[in-house]
């Protein structure tokens, strides 16, 4: 972590699915925040010179056996805390209030009103302002000092603060788009009552990652694996502006991209005068997925090949690297600093995370602090055109995942065609702006149809599209009817070996968005 970056707000975390919106939130009002697993010590608490704390919601109880708890002194540090629905409820219970089980669960948006004498921290809302609630449990007794600043139909207690000692709950969740009030709520807190100035701008932040890459490579070269994506794309700008000729780009172009993508990605880069070397790997990844349907070894042996072919050209570069660039983000931070561990595995994704134990290098992670968001902006201000920066996600294993059963090279080649006509059909359509991604899988099945007057036996392609807001969760991004029945007319007729065309409608959960 560079030391220069601003004292934060620091967020314990209790477990809450809404806990990386509240730091989000947060950056958003140019106010930098960091999320720390609530098992963190007073010591390293105190060590972060947090200007304010958050606590998060979550899905226990504080008065069940075992339940998340914190230590009390966070409450004496002199820094204004605000608890959020658990956060709430943890900070009357550990403050000597009662927390029962609800009569009446509260779910959903609801109006809520603030008290007459509640101070001026909740003059944002209005009469009936709507919240969201989503909590099962009650504060029954406010803990002595505190008072009610707000109540619900269904909860007395919605709303409770302590001004002498700046301490404030809230039942309802002030980070989620449906608290109309929410944002204006949190800037009242860390303007207001924290006495916070914003000052976490991404100019800043490009100044002091150029400035630490420089300091920690010193002499020594790095070298960075892009894929075209805009996380190893900035990671590798950020590099190379530190590091001039020290730094060396690789593009493993594994042969499984869409159709001209590599050719694409070749192009952008170069004109981004990155310094790059492009390996092309096609052959020997279409060699070693021969045979294998199972997604999960797929997934594995494509990473495995990745790391072969890339350590073969970084080993042999005329001046060996000490350091590796890798685009992690702040996401994959939190999880494994998640008081839950890492979540199970349910895809192994493939990314240069997949670092073998004998790592030689030594690891540079500038985005390591950023949320996706953040990276797309900082993308803009480093020069990336707005096409790169808005591009679909693409996973690392690219089309062999949507290739169900096994890849070889006429398979890819069907897959390749049908993605390309939804693209074409898409990208420039009213609906790409609402659709998080949309794509071509093909089936491992193959189907009778009839073309002209010959029997058919051919393949089928299923087409996804979905609405999302960070691929956690997904809903299918619908289109109209006349848009698919063309885009499935167009597949047909111009990709050879397809004669039937399916519409994939499955949220996640419980599917996922890609198929294997
Ligand atoms: P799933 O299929 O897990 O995908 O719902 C969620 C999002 O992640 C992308 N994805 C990947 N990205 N490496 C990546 O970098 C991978 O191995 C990988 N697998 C899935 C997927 O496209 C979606 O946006």
């Amino acid at each position: 972590m560079p030391q220069s970056l601003p004292d934060p707000v620091l967020i314990l975390d209790f477990g809450s699915q809404l806990t990386q919106n509240i730091a989000r939130r947060i950056r958003e009002l140019e106010i930098y925040s960091e999320i720390l697993p609530h098992t963190v010590s007073i010591g390293d608490i105190r060590a972060k010179k947090p200007r304010a704390l958050i606590l998060s919601g979550g899905p226990s109880s504080v008065f069940e056996k075992g339940a998340p708890a914190v230590d009390p002194e966070i409450f004496n540090l002199g820094v204004p805390v605000l608890g959020i629905c658990y956060g709430m409820q943890l900070m009357a219970h550990v403050l000597g209030g009662k927390v029962v089980s609800a009569e009446v669960r509260e779910y959903g948006v609801t109006p809520i009103t603030i008290e007459a004498d509640a101070s001026s921290l909740w003059k944002v809302f209005s009469p009936a302002s709507a919240v969201l609630m989503s909590h099962g449990d009650t504060i029954l007794k406010l803990p002595s000092g505190f008072r009610k600043t707000g109540h619900t139909r269904s909860t007395p207690i919605a709303a409770m603060e302590d001004v002498k000692k700046r301490l404030y709950g809230v039942q309802f969740h002030p980070e989620v788009t449906q608290t109309l009030q929410g944002v204006p709520f949190l800037k009242n807190f860390l303007l207001e009552i924290a006495n916070i100035s914003p000052n976490w701008t991404l100019t800043g932040y490009i100044d002091r990652q150029i400035a630490e890459i420089s300091r920690t490579v010193g002499k020594d070269h790095l070298i960075c694996a892009l894929s075209g994506g805009i996380d190893s794309t900035v990671t590798a700008l950020l590099c190379h502006l530190a590091l001039g000729d020290r730094f060396q780009a690789v593009f493993v172009d594994n042969g499984l991209m869409r159709s001209g993508e590599a050719r694409q990605i070749i192009v952008d880069l170069t004109h981004l005068k990155l310094p790059l070397l492009h390996v092309n790997a096609e052959k020997t990844f279409l060699d070693r997925l021969k045979g294998i349907r199972d997604p999960e070894r797929k997934r594995k042996v494509i990473g495995k090949t990745f790391i072969d072919v890339f350590w073969e050209e970084a080993l042999h570069l005329p001046v060996r690297p000490r350091y590796l660039a890798q685009g992690t983000l702040y996401p994959d931070v939190i999880e494994s600093v998640s008081h839950k561990g890492p979540s199970s595995v349910i895809k192994s994704h493939h990314n240069v995370g997949g670092l073998p134990k004998k790592n030689p290098f030594l690891l540079v992670e500038p985005l390591k602090d950023l949320f996706k968001d953040e990276v797309r902006r900082l993308g803009k201000e480093l020069g990336l055109p707005e096409t790169f920066i808005r591009k679909q996600p693409f996973p690392g294993p690219g089309l062999a995942i949507r290739i169900i059963g096994s890849v070889t090279p006429e398979r890819l080649r069907i897959v390749q065609e049908a993605d390309r006509i939804v693209r074409e059909e898409l990208d420039h359509s009213p609906y790409a702006a609402t659709l998080w991604q949309y794509f071509a899988v093909l089936l491992p099945i193959q189907s009778v149809g009839v073309m002209g007057d010959q029997r058919t036996y051919e393949n089928v392609i299923a087409i996804r599209t979905v609405s999302s807001q960070d691929g956690m969760t997904a809903d299918v991004g619908e289109i109209p009817y006349p848009a698919l029945a063309h885009l499935s007319h167009r597949i047909i007729a111009e990709v050879r070996g397809v004669n039937r065309v399916v519409y994939d409608i499955s949220a996640k959960p419980p599917s996922t968005i890609e198929w294997e």
